[in-house]
């Protein structure tokens, strides 16, 4: 028999899922340092992003290395897994039609494009949250660049292990500047026309 049909093609798929949510399906994904602001840039857009009625999900390392990478530290071998996995959820969420604000470090060009082709490269928007190290340094919201000059953790980005700079990102954000609601409007000028939906395109 040539025509099996099978359950998978009665699923919905994330063309119909996008047209149900009237929006396209991507990846925004925040790199850069540890306390460069990543986490806070993805909560101030999400929020603009839902009062415009985009239906978006964060993933950060509040909800992924507490529960589903919980096994995970900071080797290079496991932020290689730690990324691999959140690229591959990611991909889970894009097919249910959902927008996905991705903040990790994702330190390296080689773990970073290793997310873009999990994930596609036209379905990758990598932002880079570009804050000194220095001021990165000085807020130290966690205390943990103290600890890690004084040798008490190890492998800790921008100290004892390497951030590569982004080649060539969708976004460069600036966020030393103060005003945060001026930032999210220029990253809005930039991301809204890749998620919006275009009814003319399915009739
Ligand atoms: S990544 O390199 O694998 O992408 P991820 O973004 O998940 O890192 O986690 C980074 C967060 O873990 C930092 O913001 C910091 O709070 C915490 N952390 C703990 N140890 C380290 C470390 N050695 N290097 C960097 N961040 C660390």
């Amino acid at each position: 028999m040539n025509n099996i049909h099978t359950v998978f093609d009665e699923i919905k798929g994330r063309q119909d899922k996008e047209i149900f949510l009237k929006q396209k399906a991507k990846v925004i994904w925040f790199t850069g340092l540890s306390g460069a602001g990543k986490t806070t840039l993805a909560s101030h857009l999400e929020k603009r992003l839902f009062e415009l009625s985009y239906f978006c999900q964060i993933l950060d390392g509040d909800n992924v290395r507490s529960g589903i990478n919980k096994n995970l530290e900071f080797t290079e071998e496991d932020r290689i897994e730690n990324i691999r996995r959140i690229a591959e959820v990611s991909k889970l969420f894009m097919n249910c039609g959902i927008i996905l604000l991705c903040s990790f470090i994702s330190p390296t060009n080689e773990i970073r494009n290793m997310a873009k082709e999990i994930i596609g490269e036209d379905d990758f928007l990598e932002v880079f949250v570009d804050t000194p190290l220095e001021v990165c340094e000085n807020r130290d919201p966690k205390g943990l660049y103290k600890k890690a000059r004084a040798g008490e953790i190890k492998n800790f980005t921008g100290i004892s292990a390497p951030f590569e700079i982004p080649e060539a990102p969708f976004l460069r954000v600036d966020n030393t500047n103060p005003d945060i609601d001026e930032t999210i409007k220029q990253m809005l000028i930039k991301i809204l026309p890749e998620i919006r939906f275009d009814p003319t395109e399915v009739i």
